[in-house]
């Protein structure tokens, strides 16, 4: 039976008992709305930990529009069934006044975080990886992970995740690949609020990251060439994009790369219906895997 416990200090506690024990920690954190992506991050934490701790809370710091956090998908009591139904240990939500005792927003002391938060995500959405790092450092001083999880789907913020995580000296970063529904849309809490006919038409994002992995593979190296097709392929589906664009994944920059590129991440966000969504691929010639399960990369730490 999963232990629900709602208190970072007694998250803490349970933590804390399970290392004296000498059980490693695998933590998986989320903002709750719970689908097969968080369900393939827990199952993989649950193969390389002896306990897994999943975190639900829905952060207010890293909202930039407060309808956007007032709309937020939040299903609390399916989510513990769910983690319970896969063996997840133990499952904490928290909130802000818990997280940062006697602090007012306002007053909460904001993690800087860093050169990876520049450009795409953080231009788009001002202060959001100020406040995933903010909550995430809590989230990671709470638990004392041996490890810890997230989806390659928000790959700037496993970049911003895994230097700040770097900076402390723990945990090492375990980044999957991004799970995709049987259509190719990438897994999201925020697909929750698409009808049929939008969630189809969002199978355009990734149909526009093939066909730019399409290019590369078949030789294309000109970032501006690879990006045009990218934003071709996105603007001719119609749909309201708000970056389409690439990065070198090793040497993220603010601004686009030009010329010749050595390696390549096509990344995208697109309003479809008023949900904003993002989806990002590496640009490889390696053969395409659509589940969430077999792939990952590793952050080793010390
Ligand atoms: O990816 C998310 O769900 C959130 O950004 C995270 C990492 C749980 C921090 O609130």
């Amino acid at each position: 039976m999963i232990e629900r416990l709602s208190e970072p200090a007694t998250a803490s506690m349970w933590c804390r008992k399970m290392r004296t024990q000498g059980l490693q920690i695998g933590l998986v954190p989320t903002m709750g709305a719970l689908h097969e992506g968080h369900l393939s991050l827990v199952r993989r934490a649950l193969q390389e930990n002896d306990r897994v701790c999943a975190s639900i809370f829905v952060n207010p710091l890293q909202f930039n529009e407060h309808s956007d956090l007032l709309s937020y998908p939040l299903s609390p009591d399916q989510d513990v069934q769910l983690l319970d139904r896969i063996g997840c240990h133990m499952v904490f939500f928290g909130t802000l006044d818990a997280f940062f005792p006697q602090l007012k927003p306002e007053q909460i002391p904001m993690q800087e975080p860093g050169p990876y938060s520049l450009g795409l995500e953080g231009d788009s959405r001002p202060g959001h990886f100020a406040g995933v790092a903010t909550i995430v450092k809590r989230l990671f001083e709470v638990t004392k992970p041996s490890r810890t999880y997230f989806g390659e789907k928000d790959f700037q913020q496993s970049l911003v995740v895994r230097d700040l995580a770097r900076k402390m000296g723990y945990p090492e970063v375990v980044v999957c690949q991004t799970s995709r529904e049987p259509g190719g849309l990438a897994r999201s809490s925020r697909n929750r609020g698409l009808d049929d006919i939008q969630r189809r038409h969002a199978r355009c994002l990734s149909v526009a990251l093939r066909c730019t992995r399409s290019a590369w593979q078949a030789g294309e190296r000109d970032a501006q060439i690879l990006e045009s097709l990218l934003w071709e392929s996105l603007d001719n589906a119609g749909v309201e994009i708000v970056y389409a664009t690439l990065r070198d994944p090793d040497q993220w920059t603010k601004q686009a790369p030009k010329g010749y590129l050595v390696r390549a991440q096509a990344l995208v966000a697109a309003r479809i219906g008023g949900i904003r969504l993002i989806d990002n691929m590496r640009l490889d010639s390696t053969a395409e895997l659509d589940s969430g399960d077999s792939e990952s990369s590793r952050q080793a730490i010390g």
